[in-house]
């Protein structure tokens, strides 16, 4: 591990250092479990309302690049990939008429996000924000028991979880990058598509740690050098490594690239010449299946 990556470890608290450095163990793989405390704790995790804000602007950009009409979850089977520990998408799903939601979050407890404490500081303010956003659709209480009855969250890899298809919307917020191996999550997408299903994934191409620059020794070394030396917590797919894993499968993605950044071609080892220089700048993507259906 080189200097600034352990000097970056002395800025974190000793649980974020050691959820950190699990990630990247590969024997390891998943963080320790989430507590409360952490979670409220986070300026990230307790802003539940960030994921309409991904939402719209996901939506708006779409729309601009691919004609994307807008998701109405009313009465629609959403189904998210990786939802993290507060449930990603599934409140907003839910509160906004989504007939079902799953989702494979091999961090999931239920417990936790049902515990006093998650929902007194973090439901009750994601209610108010829903319903300022939304509208009055539904009272706290009745929030509460439609989450319980209505989202259903496998502590599984995606690949692995009793999810059965067609399902209407997908979503994923910053997982692909992250998951092993990627055909399989792949072919479950495949296996619970149906003709009408939409997907909207955002993905991050950068190296996940807090450098100068996103992609900081990403190109310095091939994919499995990277992989060997910094453990599995980015597979290193490209733009177009992942539509061609949906196209390959029959699954009609496009993808829109939404932050490019300046790559030093210095820095750009023999492997990665392989791709355009136009695709190794982009940070953050759209991977989005409009909803044509299997070719
Ligand atoms: C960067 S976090 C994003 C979490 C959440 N979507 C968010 O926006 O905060 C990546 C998440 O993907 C989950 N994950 C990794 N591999 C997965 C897999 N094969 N199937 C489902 N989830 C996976 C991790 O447990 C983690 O919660």
């Amino acid at each position: 591990m080189r200097l600034s990556r352990i000097l970056h470890l002395l800025d974190l608290t000793p649980r974020e250092a050691w959820r950190l450095l699990r990630r990247r163990l590969p024997v390891l793989r998943a963080g320790p479990a989430w507590t409360a405390d952490e979670l409220l704790q986070s300026a990230k995790h307790v802003r539940g309302i960030r994921y309409a804000e991904h939402l719209l602007r996901h939506e708006a950009i779409a729309r601009r690049h691919v004609g994307w009409k807008q998701l109405d979850f009313a009465g629609r089977r959403v189904v998210e990939i990786g939802c993290g520990p507060l449930a990603g998408y599934g409140p907003l799903a839910v509160f906004c008429g989504a007939a079902s939601y799953q989702s494979a979050e091999p961090e999931w407890s239920g417990d936790l996000f049902f515990s006093e404490a998650v929902t007194s500081r973090y439901l009750k303010v994601l209610h108010a924000d829903l319903t300022a956003l939304y509208g009055e659709r539904m009272s706290f209480p009745e929030f509460r028991t439609a989450l319980r009855e209505r989202m259903l969250i496998h502590v599984a890899p995606f690949d692995a979880a009793p999810i059965e298809g067609p399902v209407d919307v997908v979503l994923s917020q910053s997982v692909l990058e992250h998951v092993f191996p990627p055909e399989a999550v792949i072919d479950k997408l495949v296996a619970i598509h149906g003709p009408a299903t939409r997907h909207l994934h955002l993905v991050d191409f950068g190296n996940h740690y807090p450098t100068a620059h996103a992609f900081d020794g990403l190109y310095d070394q091939d994919p499995d050098a990277y992989i060997r030396d910094r453990g599995k917590a980015i597979n290193l797919l490209r733009v177009p490594d992942i539509l061609r894993l949906f196209q390959s499968r029959g699954l009609p993605a496009v993808g829109i690239p939404i932050r490019a950044l300046d790559v030093d071609p210095v820095r750009v080892s023999s492997w990665w010449r392989r791709y355009e220089t136009d695709d190794l700048r982009i940070q953050l993507a759209l991977i989005c299946v409009t909803g044509s259906g299997v070719s």
